[in-house]
């Protein structure tokens, strides 16, 4: 069974994904949380906060892997340093990172940040793996469900996105460190408008696309592409129909059946 992997941010949507992953392969897992909650499924819960720098050093407490997901929209390159400088005290062996693609590339205060993240790591001297991902497919479910909500729906153009499942993530934590690993991508690349398309076609719903330009740098890199891997990414096998069919299809029918169910799609 070996020591727990200590997974930050287990609590999220990405890590809700993971942890049971990490449990079928017969590994124990402990998950910080700025609350506290019950044991559940084997899952251990310890209080933590990476960002304020607290309870972090009693979660590694005979850790020797953590899986780094808790983030936020603010303060991840102090939240991660914090992480990375205990995790060198406690002596952990491998710490990995699940950072995004374009963190080296596009100009937005968000991925500067997720660049300094990848730096801490490095920094601390902790063996690392860092994975820089495309957005998951309940990111962007999230992002189209929001768009999908205004009468007219802004399709900028030319951003495109690779949407990707993350289960590959649970791999990189029962490997060993490997640096910054392949890209993770989805098979697919899609305007943002055919992603919002698609999830309406799956709700039956139509709704005119009002199609913009991304004005300044952000445009610019967007259109060039710097958010994407084209080449020599590891591609995810689930593309966004499939998705879509499993968590949006269904929730469609049930509507048109008049049964849907609360908070679905
Ligand atoms: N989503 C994507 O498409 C995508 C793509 C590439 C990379 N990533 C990276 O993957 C990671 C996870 O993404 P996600 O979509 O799963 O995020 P999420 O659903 O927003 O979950 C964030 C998690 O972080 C924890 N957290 C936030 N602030 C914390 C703090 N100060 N201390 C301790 N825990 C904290 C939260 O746990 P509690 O509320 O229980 O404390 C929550 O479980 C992020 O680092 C993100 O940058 C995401």
């Amino acid at each position: 069974m070996g020591t727990p992997i200590l997974v930050t941010g287990g609590t999220g949507t990405l890590g809700r994904q993971v942890v049971p992953l990490l449990r079928d392969a017969g590994r124990e897992v402990r998950v910080l949380s700025r609350r506290a909650r019950e044991p559940q499924d084997g899952v251990e819960y310890v209080v933590g906060d990476v960002l304020k720098d607290e309870g972090v050093e009693a979660a590694l407490d005979g850790i020797e892997t953590v899986l780094h997901l808790a983030g936020g929209y603010k303060g991840d390159d102090v939240a991660t340093r914090n992480l990375a400088q205990a995790a060198a005290r406690a002596g952990v062996r491998h710490l990995v990172l699940i950072s995004v693609i374009g963190a080296d590339r596009m100009p937005q205060r968000f991925l500067k940040m997720q660049l300094d993240a990848e730096r801490a790591v490095i920094d601390s001297g902790v063996p690392w793996t860092t994975l820089r991902a495309a957005q998951f497919h309940d990111l962007v479910l999230k992002l189209v469900r929001m768009m999908a909500k205004s009468p007219v729906v802004p399709a900028p153009r030319g951003l495109r996105l690779q949407p990707v499942d993350p289960r590959d993530v649970a791999e990189l934590a029962l490997g060993e460190p490997a640096g910054l690993v392949p890209d993770l991508a989805g098979p697919e690349v899609y305007e943002l408008s055919e992603l919002t398309r698609g999830y309406l076609r799956a709700r039956g719903k139509r709704r005119p696309m009002l199609p913009f330009r991304i004005p300044g740098k952000s445009g610019r890199a967007y259109r060039d592409g710097d958010n994407l891997t084209l080449e020599g990414a590891t591609l995810g096998s689930r593309t966004w129909e499939a998705f879509l069919a499993e968590r949006v299809g269904q929730a469609g029918e049930q509507k048109a059946n008049g049964r849907v169910a609360p908070g679905s799609a």
